[in-house]
């Protein structure tokens, strides 16, 4: 069990309150009156660099921090995930999508069992399953080869595989991987349109196998394929990813086609589990293990490095500084690389999911903020949508900068134009432009004394927005890896912080029972008035219109 620590009891929180009080961080200063200032405040593993001196910390807040998280035990915290205690305590359950990606000879015990040599006997399944796939060993029932694979999941059985197969678009196999999610029946019926029965393989992805959005989209995908071919083909052309070995049965599936997991894998934590076979089929087993590889790396480097050396506490941390003493309300993910486009949107699960919570481990309501939200989008597309807000809004919008050095397509001089502009929005987020310098800059350009007064303040930008920036040599699968462990972990440090649950999901029922309590409303033709009045206007309209 994790320790149940009031963050805001502790001495360090309420140094950090003084010293945010008596502060007044400006990044020029910071910068000017320390040279080694971006030595001080960078970390270099050996394929990337994690700069974070464009922060609104100095050393001193830095420390403060790091006493945080020794007060509310964060060390003890890390030791209980890796080695499988139940700190997921409001399920029971352990939290251990870390022992999927461990290659190391220890044993990991779940209630007194070795959980290694099930993980290691379903990833040789999905090695196996995946070579006779995309070597076309594995035949369709009318005897062509697999081309297109649909894999059928949402949340967490969608959203890191979606991510992860986008990533790596440039390590893909023969195999056109496409992804259902939505139950809205266009998602389904777009992605089948252009696709051919004899020669798809569906992957029913779902932890519970009971989500509705899923099971729709399955039973569907099946009368789709039904169409053509018989009901002993199904076998040929379905698998299921599941810890619900019954209900995957139930569904019509083989036992031999099921790639299990278990209740240790939360569902946004589980493209390291079975959930990551589109991922093996899209790229193949040998970069799935150099994704795994990758965040075992990092998982090393959480658990072994100094808290004021360890990348995911440190981000952590500076989350924390924002969140709860400079009140920022949003975090932003910009990856100035097309290739994570759904990063940002993969995050969001991960992190809103498991911070965004209001009651602590002791079962009170928190009194101070937890996870923020989470949004973004690749740069540049984002400099020209949102960032107006960002540089001269209202808000404090804290934000991760990803880039790579190298691109695997060399497209004229695309790469150091992207690169410039990434450099550029952290430069100028962080110093701005001030009152003199646009002077000057008007004065220059030949406008009025008027003319310099009216538009001084609009051409101001404030500067100070404080951003991390994340620059990998090369996106590999590996380094891809590193990054997701990263940010899984950065969540985690969060969490233990704040004293809440981060591995539960209660707060997505509630909308699930209402809905499944409506849908035999839409079945008939009678006036529904057995909700409030907006509920029953809304869908009484919508019967009278469909
Ligand atoms: O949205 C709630 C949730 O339980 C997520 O945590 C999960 O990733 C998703 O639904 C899908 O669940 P399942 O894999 O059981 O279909």
């Amino acid at each position: 069990m994790l320790s149940k620590i009031n963050p805001t009891q502790t001495n360090s929180w309420k140094a950090l309150d003084e010293q945010f009080a008596n502060n007044d961080f400006d990044l020029r200063s910071l910068f000017q009156y320390n040279p080694n200032r971006f030595n001080e405040f960078s970390i270099k593993r050996p394929n990337f660099l994690f700069d974070y001196s464009k922060n609104l910390i100095d050393s001193k807040t830095k420390n403060l921090l790091l006493n945080l998280a020794e007060e509310c035990e964060l060390k003890d915290a890390i030791s209980k995930m890796f080695s499988g205690d139940k700190i997921n305590e409001t399920e029971g359950r352990a939290v251990l999508h870390t022992a999927l990606r461990d290659f190391s000879d220890k044993e990991v015990l779940v209630d007194g069992e070795n959980i290694k040599p099930q993980i290691k006997r379903v990833l040789d399944h999905m090695k196996s399953f995946s070579e006779s796939i995309i070597s076309g060993d594995h035949k369709g029932f009318t005897g062509k080869e697999i081309t297109d694979v649909v894999n059928i999941g949402i949340g967490g059985s969608d959203l890191g595989p979606v991510m992860v197969v986008s990533a790596l678009k440039h390590f893909k196999t023969r195999l056109n991987v496409h992804f259902v999610s939505n139950v809205d029946g266009n998602h389904l019926a777009e992605t089948v349109k252009t696709l051919n029965p004899e020669t798809t393989l569906f992957i029913i992805a779902s932890k519970t196998f009971t989500t509705q959005e899923t099971m729709t989209n399955a039973n569907s995908a099946k009368d789709w394929f039904l169409k053509a071919g018989k009901q002993e083909d199904v076998a040929k052309h379905f698998v299921a990813l599941s810890t619900n070995v019954q209900a995957v049965k139930n569904f019509g599936i083989a036992e031999e086609n099921i790639f299990e997991f278990w209740d240790w894998v939360g569902g946004r934590y589980s493209l390291w589990s079975a959930i990551g076979l589109s991922i093996v089929l899209a790229v193949g087993y040998e970069n799935f293990e150099q994704l795994l590889r990758g965040a075992y790396d990092t998982d090393q480097h959480f658990q072994t490095a100094d808290f004021g050396e360890n990348i995911p506490v440190l981000m952590g941390l500076i989350g924390i500084w924002y969140r709860n003493f400079y009140a920022a309300t949003t975090h932003a993910i910009l990856p100035y690389s097309q290739y994570l486009d759904r990063f940002p949107a993969y995050f969001q699960q991960g992190d809103m999911e498991s911070n965004g919570k209001c009651v602590d481990r002791n079962g009170e309501f928190v009194e101070y903020e937890t996870g923020p939200i989470i949004w973004g989008e690749p740069g540049t597309n984002g400099q020209h949508a949102f960032y107006q807000l960002i540089h001269q809004g209202t808000e404090l919008i804290p934000a991760d900068f990803i880039a790579y050095a190298k691109s695997p397509n060399k497209v004229s001089d695309h790469q150091d134009k992207l690169l410039a502009n990434f450099f550029a929005q952290t430069e100028a987020l962080a110093f701005g432009k001030t009152e003199e310098e646009v002077e000057a800059e008007l004065k220059a350009s030949g406008k009025s004394e008027e003319e310099i007064e009216f538009l001084l303040n609009y051409k101001v930008f404030h500067g100070n927005t404080p951003t991390n920036s994340i620059l990998f040599n090369e996106l590999t699968p590996f380094s891809l890896g590193q990054l997701i462990a990263l940010y899984e972990h950065k969540i985690f440090v969060q969490g233990v912080i704040w004293n809440i649950f981060s591995f539960d999901q209660f707060g997505v029922e509630l909308g699930k029972v209402l809905a499944n309590k409506i849908l035999p409303e839409l079945e008939n033709n009678e006036t529904v008035n057995s909700h409030d009045s907006s509920t029953n206007g809304l869908i009484n309209y919508y019967k009278a219109n469909k």
